[in-house]
């Protein structure tokens, strides 16, 4: 597309071919839900295909570029200033479970910031891509966050704590009072797909603990280009770092810190 920068153009490229052999595995898993034994092999199996296919892809078009991938780990590259930050598959849990809400996600870390991103959701063919100074776009719209400048009007995304993970108990409690305080909440399930719905105005404001740097990588630049505000728990910028995120607008990111504070403070 004509306003795809040459970066951007080879990141929507690799999210596109690893994309064709997702949206094939996930028919599959439609079938394999009723067998005894279940996808659960066959969907880790999708699972580093694709991250094999976006791996090849970028090294190719940028060879010297440094790795950070959920299944791969880190690999180091001879360009010390670039970091691609990859999760081939957002939204796991849904995938297996025949859910078509989950995405491929692609960062671009230079020199410690992160400056491109693409979120891709192959099944609904929504692709939300930003780019430091360039905006944000779904497909080829343009997109903004939300203007809503009230919780009380909005619909808040949340991510939950995994079975056997620590944090149950403070999400509870952050829970509870979001409750109290907005039109409705939300936990789709794929953290990338969260932010880029924020981006696109269809959230008001997410937050989500323990995250992984590849969960959040792409969104933070789409949310920034689309004129949102992302911190981490306590209102700074070390997501990657802590694992933790809240996004919004100015506003409600901010109302959203305040709120999440009290209650924690509370107990
Ligand atoms: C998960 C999803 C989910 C979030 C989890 C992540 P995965 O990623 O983003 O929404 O709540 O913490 O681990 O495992 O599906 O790639
Ligand atoms: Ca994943
Ligand atoms: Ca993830």
């Amino acid at each position: 597309m004509s306003r795809h920068t040459p970066v951007m153009a080879v990141m929507v490229a690799a999210a596109r071919k690893a994309a064709r052999g997702l949206q094939r595995d996930f028919g599959e898993v439609e079938n394999l839900q009723v067998s005894l034994k279940g996808p659960a092999n066959f969907v880790t199996a999708a699972d580093k295909k694709a991250e094999k296919t976006i791996f090849e892809e970028l090294n190719k078009a940028r060879p010297g570029y440094g790795f950070l991938m959920e299944e791969g780990g880190a690999v180091e590259g001879s360009d010390k200033s670039h970091r691609w930050i990859i999760d081939p598959l957002d939204g796991t849990t849904n995938f297996l479970h025949s859910i078509p809400h989950f995405a491929i996600s692609i960062g671009l870390e230079r020199d410690g910031q992160m400056v491109a991103g693409v979120i891709y959701n192959p099944i609904t063919d929504e692709m939300f891509i930003g780019e430091k100074g360039q905006g944000a776009f779904l497909n080829d719209r343009r997109i903004r966050v939300a203007a809503r400048r009230e919780l009380t009007q909005g619909i808040i995304a949340c991510g939950t704590p995994h079975i056997g993970r620590p944090g149950h108990e403070v999400y509870l409690t952050e829970l509870r009072s979001v409750m109290n305080e907005c039109a409705g909440v939300r936990r789709m399930g794929a953290a990338a797909l969260d932010l880029a719905y924020i981006a696109a105005g269809r959230y008001d404001a997410y937050w989500e603990a323990n995250l992984q740097p590849w969960d959040m990588a792409a969104g933070i630049v789409i949310v920034r280009e689309a004129g949102g505000f992302v911190s981490d728990l306590n209102g700074r910028e070390d997501m990657l770092g802590t694992g933790g995120i809240i996004a919004g607008n100015d506003q409600l990111r901010n109302q959203l810190e305040t709120l999440l504070k009290r209650a924690r403070a509370r107990g």
